[in-house]
Formats: C-alpha cells, structure tokens, sequence
C-alpha cells in the first residue's frame, strides 16, 4: 500500500464541481488582482478568527515581514522568536535588519516556552513573535502576562493554526497585536499557490497594511512611506472562498484521524519525559498532546501535522519509505543551528529540548481524506519499524 503524506488531488475531486465554474469566471473577467474575491476573503477570514481586520497579502512570509515593518523593527532592534519553526519566523527578522533572539521550546506541545522567553527580554525586544506549532496553541496566557509586563508587542506566526481556538475559546491571531497566517496548499485552509493573510483589531494597524500590501501607495501613485508588492491575487482568494465553508469538517476529520492513531499507538506510547529519559531503541512512541501544561486542560487542534517523537528517527523513517508511507521531518535543525545564523553565536546546549525535537520528530500522514485502512496500515508499519 502507499500512503502518501499529503495527497491535495483527493481534496480537490471534492470540490471541482464547485471551483470550476468559479475560477472560469474569474478568468475571463480578468480582475486578477485583489478585488471583490479579496474583500469577500478578508470579511469571511476577519469573522472567523474573532478579528475586527483581515488583510489578505502575498504569503504567510510576507505577513510576517509587513508586521515586523508596521512595528519599524530594523537594526538594532532584537525580536523574539522559537528556535524550532519553519525558517520563515526567524529569516523576516533578519530582512528588516533586526537581529532574532531565539528561545528553546515547551517539551509536549514544541511551542515556545514562556519562561524562557522571559529570560532572552533585553531593552533592545521590540515584539514576540511565537509560533502556534503544527496546529496547537501557544501558551497565550502565560505569553502575554510576560508580554504586558514589559510593553512589548505580540505579532502571533499562526501559518499552520487557522482556526485553532486558545483556551478561553477565541481563535488564534486575535489576542496579538497582529496574527499572521499562510495559505499556503498544504495549510489547512491552502490556495492554488502563494497567500497569506494578517488578523488585528487596530482599525490605525489595519489602514496602514492595506496600504503596506500596495507599496505604500494612497492615493494612486503618491506614496508616504515604502512598503511592496504584497497583494493576493483574486484567483488565491476565489479558491480560498469556496473551500472556506468545509474548513470545520476538514479539521474534525484531522482530530478523528489524530484520535485514530492516538488509540492505535496506546500500548507503545510514553510521555515526552519518559521518552527523554530512555537511552535504548524500544518500543517508543510520543504522541501529539494536545494540552495546556499549566493546567492540563484539553488544548484545541487543527492538526495541520500530527507529529510523533521516536528513537532512531531516521532508521524508522527509512522503513516507512520502503513500505510506501510518506513522511516528514519537521524540522530537522533550529535556527540556533543554522549556518546562516552561526553570527548570532548563540549555544546550541541552550536549547537541549528543540535540539531532541529535531532529532527525534517524525510528521505522519494526517490529510482528512485518509481512509481507516491507511492509517491502520501506517500504524502497523510504524509498530513493526520501532521494534527493529
Ligand atoms: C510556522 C510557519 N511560519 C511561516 C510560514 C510561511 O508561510 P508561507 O509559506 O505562506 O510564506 C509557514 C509556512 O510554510 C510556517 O509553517
């Protein structure tokens, strides 16, 4: 059997019927660029994320740059970032020319841990920017009280958590100054390309973005500062409006898929601590936990990866490869480890849990459209390869 990590062809038989029509349409009309698609995207995407703006932009990246712009971070200033994410969080800090701090991460759920974070807060932090990892959320709670203590900003890199609720129940992007999100297609909500969208509640933030996203520019061809080219194209935005309606069904499939493996899993799991403590190549697994470590309540998922932790990662991931099962390692250096960002001269010892995450992290297939006998065989191969 081959199991692929992520087959975007099974989604899109379910909805060709439907985008079809729509993106003829949009063709031939020839409104290419923002317009209509884009207003009725930033509504329906402002709503959902319980934010009073949504302003659809170029990529995932790109909202991330445009939010570190509207701050004016550039040299000098220091911005606060994990060390275990996709690059995208720690490259745009470098781009505005400010120098990114990094900080070790929470052993259950990878997110950055907020006590650590308090410890890298010099008077040169001009904003957190935490990242709500594979679909879960961070700690905002303990973030924040940080955060407002110091007056420092929260810009939340939510590429991979549309949708995902914090504790009280509200969705990510809405407590941060700005939320920044990706569209990118293997997101939960994905284009046909590049796309991103940013959330905030600051009517002042929102203007100036709109405008950022269109090279500063209001009115036409008079600019009052410098921003890019960051807009969405209307065909991303068309296709974002018609998948948009089966989001919630998409990510409920992802949690029974989780729910899936987690019970298929039951007898070789062991708690991250536990794991972290066994040196011999046995009968492991870490499961995704989806849970606040404070209080231990049930945290909110969006599986956008269900990602597992087990000993000889990469002796394990080969076997899944022979046996036709897509996997991916996400990811397998932190940006203390990168050598682009060996200048920074931080110790990689000063972050003993990220560097096990990327040793040890292995992401399983988890698309919604994955049928039971395809999990059950990734789980029975997964069993069968540990105990090698
Ligand atoms: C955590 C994180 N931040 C930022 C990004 C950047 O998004 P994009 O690929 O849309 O530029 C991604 C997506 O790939 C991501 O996973």
């Amino acid at each position: 059997m081959n199991v692929p990590l992520l087959d975007l062809t099974r989604q899109y038989t379910t909805i060709a019927n439907e985008i079809e029509p729509k993106v003829l349409e949009l063709i031939r009309s020839q409104k290419l660029i923002l317009g209509k698609p884009v207003e009725e995207l930033e509504q329906t995407i402002a709503e959902y994320c319980d934010s009073k703006y949504a302003i659809g932009v170029s990529s995932g990246t790109d909202a991330q740059l445009m939010a570190l712009m509207a701050l004016n971070i550039g040299p000098g200033d220091e911005v606060i970032v994990p060390t275990f994410s996709f690059f995208a969080t720690a490259g745009v800090v470098v781009r505005v020319g400010a120098t990114p701090v990094f900080v070790d991460v929470d052993p259950v759920t990878y997110n950055m841990d907020a006590e650590a974070m308090k410890k890298r807060i010099t008077n040169k932090t001009k904003a957190i920017m935490p990242v709500h990892l594979f679909g879960q959320a961070f700690d905002i709670d303990a973030i924040e009280a940080i955060a407002n203590k110091f007056g420092i900003p929260i810009i939340e890199d939510a590429a991979q958590a549309i949708g995902t609720q914090y504790r009280d129940g509200t969705k990510v992007g809405s407590r941060g100054l700005m939320g920044t999100f990706s569209f990118y297609p293997t997101k939960n909500l994905g284009a046909f390309g590049d796309g991103g969208v940013i959330t905030t509640n600051d009517e002042k933030l929102a203007i100036h973005l709109k405008q950022m996203r269109n090279h500063g520019m209001e009115p036409k061809y008079f600019h009052s500062f410098i921003g890019g080219n960051f807009r969405l194209d209307a065909l991303q935005a068309e296709v974002l409006n018609v998948k948009f309606p089966n989001l919630e069904s998409w990510h409920q499939k992802r949690r029974e898929n989780a729910e899936l493996y987690n019970s298929l899993f039951i007898d070789a799991r062991v708690t991250s601590a536990e794991f972290s403590q066994t040196l011999s190549n046995e009968n492991l697994v870490v499961l995704p936990k989806a849970v606040n470590k404070n209080s231990g309540v049930p945290n909110h998922h969006i599986y956008n990866q269900y990602t597992i932790r087990v000993q000889n990662r990469d002796a394990v991931r080969a076997n899944l490869t022979q046996n036709g099962i897509g996997t991916e390692v996400y990811y397998p250096l932190n940006f203390h480890d990168q050598e682009c960002f060996a200048y920074l001269g931080e110790k990689s010892e000063s972050f003993p849990i990220a560097n096990e995450a990327a040793q040890t992290c292995l992401a399983l297939p988890i698309f919604p459209e994955l049928t039971t006998n395809e999990i059950e065989y990734v789980a029975t191969t997964l069993i069968n390869a540990i105990k090698k």
